[in-house]
């Protein structure tokens, strides 16, 4: 089939190269000019494993072009997808300026009977709204009909979540325009979901929701276990081993980040207010996520005795989840204003978003290029993302030449034997016992 994207962030380029690399022709249109440039020459924006490679592939296989042009881009395609960002506005809805101005864009280049799928996270009602936008401004001689296909592609794994999807949502009106998106990702072999549109709308916030969701329970339960002398790993284990519950997204840590969870959260929280609908929980999700952000904050602090001003602070890990340079709503950013404004001296290192890092925190904190170079001297060690660089460090060497062997590890990675086997450590995990060890005294 001949499908147009509009947008290639993280959703909108995956989708794109996924299409192309099952067989089908397709344009990815974007209104920045630099990123399409780049993508011609097959070079990813984004850092994303194995993305690049298929780019490549397929651009060479003459399945997958890239343009500035509306007009191009769409011209002959059955499939338009609409995969701009919908970020939170100050209220906390989301904001669809981006997808209003790319079904406009649309809208006016359509030239036949077009399917117009929209992908982007959209609050319930808003395929409706896209419809009755898109058919304002197109000729009177196409007919359109819209199609909600919502994503669930993580970062740092959105190639294979989007070629190996759990199940695929269509909600439609129109059986017909389900059916010839339905036949769009067969090659895939995923099961399917046909909807109606509001539901296929729901069905994205109920999920990152209940995620969300899980990871704050856990993150309370961590602290739980951590007052009453439990190990969050053990229960979490214990727990996830009923199927009803399920053992992903009982990890531990610092609260989530990233692109989506927190404001879609939030989006549906502003839905269940503007329809009086009581739904605390929503907002309880949130605050303790908040809270957890700031964690090893707080831990450092009473380490050390609510005295932080002057200490240096090594933060291993910047981004809000290994395998991507995103540093949208990462915990690293709350940390390092707060432990700044302590008055810390905070030295960080990330294999790859210390260049974003940098656009938010400016030289609030220093960069080191190794984690030799942040350690070096530091009082205490914050672990913040589990890379596998950080995950796979020798305990004994990384205090080696820390002013103080003090590591706080909120992502509970590093390996518990080794720690147990240095002679000299203070190591506090997140939900479970801390290990101290004074050599000598
Ligand atoms: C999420 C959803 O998983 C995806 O389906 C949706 O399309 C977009 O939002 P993403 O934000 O890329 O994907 O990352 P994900 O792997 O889900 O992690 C989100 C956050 O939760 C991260 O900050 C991560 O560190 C945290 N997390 C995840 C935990 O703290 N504990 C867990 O057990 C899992």
């Amino acid at each position: 089939m001949k499908v147009a994207i509009l947008g290639t962030g993280y959703v909108g380029l995956s989708t794109g190269v996924a299409l192309a690399e099952i067989g089908h022709h397709v344009c990815c249109i974007d209104v920045d000019e630099k990123k399409i440039a780049r993508l011609k020459q097959g070079k990813s924006p984004i850092y994303e494993p194995g993305l690049e490679e298929l780019l490549v592939k397929n651009l060479a296989a003459g399945r997958l072009r890239f343009t500035t042009s509306h007009r191009e881009g769409i011209s002959g395609a059955e499939i338009v997808i609409l995969a701009v960002g919908t970020p939170q506005s100050n209220d906390g809805a989301a904001d669809l300026t981006y997808l209003e101005q790319a079904a406009r864009d649309v809208a006016v280049h359509l030239q036949q009977d077009t399917i117009v799928v929209i992908k982007s996270t959209v609050p319930v009602g808003t395929n409706d709204k896209m419809k009755q936008l898109i058919e304002a401004y197109c000729s009177e001689d196409v007919s359109i009909q819209i199609v909600s296909n919502p994503e669930f592609l993580r970062q740092g794994s959105a190639m294979k979540d989007t070629l190996e999807a759990d199940r695929i949502i269509i909600g439609c009106d129109d059986r017909k325009a389900g059916d010839k998106v339905r036949e769009l990702y067969r090659p895939l072999n995923v099961p399917v979901v046909m909807t109606s549109l509001r539901s296929a709308e729901m069905i994205k916030y109920a999920s990152n929701a209940f995620l969300a969701m899980k990871i704050s329970f856990i993150n309370g339960m961590a602290n739980v276990c951590e007052a009453v002398g439990a190990d969050i790993l053990d229960v979490a284990k214990g727990m996830g081993m009923d199927k009803r519950i399920g053992n992903s997204f009982l990890q531990a840590g610092i609260g989530y980040g990233g692109s989506c969870f927190p404001k879609d959260v939030q989006a549906l929280y502003h839905t269940t207010k503007q329809h009086n609908v009581d739904f605390g929980l929503l907002g309880e999700t949130m605050e303790l996520n908040e809270q957890q952000r700031v964690l090893l904050v707080k831990k450092a602090f009473e380490r050390f005795n609510g005295k932080i001003a002057g200490k240096k602070i090594a933060m291993l890990g910047l981004a809000f989840k290994p395998e991507t340079d995103d540093m949208r709503e990462a915990p690293s950013i709350p940390i390092s204003l707060e432990l700044t404004r302590q008055g810390a001296d905070v030295i960080a290192y990330d294999p790859v978003a210390t260049s974003n890092a940098q656009k938010i925190l400016g030289n609030r904190i220093a960069y080191a290029k190794t984690i030799q170079e942040a350690v070096a001297g530091a009082d205490a060690v914050l672990i913040v993302t589990e890379w596998d660089e950080i995950k796979q460090l020798e305990p004994s060497k990384l205090v080696e030449d820390m002013n103080e062997a003090i590591i706080f590890d909120g992502r509970n990675c590093l390996n518990e034997e080794k720690i147990r086997s240095c002679s000299k450590i203070e190591y506090y995990p997140v939900g479970r016992p801390a290990i101290i060890k004074y050599a000598g005294k």
